[in-house]
């Protein structure tokens, strides 16, 4: 038998050849953003049966004034937005707390420069004279960046139950990384979609329209941009399952029938048979009891919550045990 040696060129080509010759075959939901991916998520975001944002939208929108009352600062406070987007939530709460006088500066992080230029000048726009310091970076850099601002209490913002597609284990990481950049007065306040009647979340991940399901297969194709690669994206399915009992929601993409494909770049050939699976991504629900035993095992604790009037989803507020 001979042995190739690749050397992969990305973090992408690696995790492409190990999700697909793994069994069962997996690629990371991560990979669904490009310029494409990003403008799907946007209209995923402005569909009716995406509950989520407009619960969080009306969760900042009634209850602005009992949040900002946490978030104040004797001497201001730093609001660090992880995973930024186009801040059309934030800026209620922006909004308000320039309009109230509170002494504070927006620090909005993003991987795409693109999307913080966007950010800022949007910002800057509609809410005159507030003072809004882009960073740009990966979760990781900013992470170990955030230890620097300690000047100043920290108010750590992430919206849109992007927890949710971290596995149990990854989204204690993530929590207990965050926490290692704060200090005893600081916040972190977080959304976590809940869980609610099982057909509310497969309708919110299964759209009649396609929206979702083309989301899901910017994969593929962007694996044949990217690696010169040849899937026929239309012989996959989009597939929604929802376990209650756990509370995920798992995507998957399912090969209509038995085929072939190669990847130039990886010089990889990979084989479906009819109805494999390929899964690509996890979202998860949350009930009061999940939540807190994730911040348990961060090290952190929860100070209060607000849920939206439908009951569909909460942002709770956190400091360190
Ligand atoms: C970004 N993330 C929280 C979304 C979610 O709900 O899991 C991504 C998404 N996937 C399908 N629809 C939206």
């Amino acid at each position: 038998m001979t042995t190739k040696t690749i050397t992969f060129t990305s973090t992408f080509a690696k995790d492409v050849t190990q999700g697909l010759t793994s069994f069962p075959k997996t690629l990371s939901s991560k990979y669904f953003y490009d310029k494409k991916g990003d403008a799907l998520f946007q209209d995923i975001m402005a569909m009716p049966t995406y509950y989520l944002t407009n619960s969080e939208h009306e969760i900042i929108s009634s209850q602005k004034e009992a949040i900002s009352n946490y978030f104040k600062g004797s001497n201001g406070f730093d609001l660090i937005e992880l995973g930024a987007g186009d801040g059309k939530k934030t800026k209620v709460l922006l909004n308000y707390l320039t309009q109230e006088n509170i002494d504070f500066t927006y620090l909005p992080i993003d991987i795409s420069q693109n999307v913080l230029d966007g950010l800022k000048k949007s910002v800057e726009e509609e809410i005159p004279g507030i003072d809004i310091k882009p960073q740009q970076g990966t979760y990781f850099e900013v992470l170990d960046d955030l230890v620097h601002y300690n000047t100043r209490k920290k108010v750590i913002m992430v919206l849109g139950s992007n927890i949710g597609n971290l596995l149990h284990p990854m989204a204690i990481e993530f929590l207990a990384n965050i926490r290692k950049g704060m200090n005893a007065n600081d916040l972190l306040f977080m959304g976590f979609d809940q869980k609610k009647n099982p057909q509310t979340i497969l309708d919110a991940y299964n759209d009649k329209e396609g929206i979702t399901a083309a989301f899901n297969k910017n994969v593929l194709h962007r694996i044949n941009h990217e690696m010169d690669a040849n899937f026929d994206v239309d012989q996959f399915l989009h597939w929604e399952v929802y376990d209650p009992e756990t509370g995920t929601a798992k995507s998957y993409l399912v090969s209509k029938k038995e085929q072939q494909v190669y990847i130039n770049a990886l010089e990889l050939e990979v084989n479906f048979k009819a109805w494999e699976t390929i899964h690509t991504e996890i979202s998860q629900k949350y009930d009061d009891a999940i939540v807190s035993w994730l911040a348990s095992e961060a090290g952190l604790q929860i100070v209060d919550q607000f849920i939206d009037s439908k009951g569909y989803y909460k942002n709770y507020l956190f400091e360190k045990k």
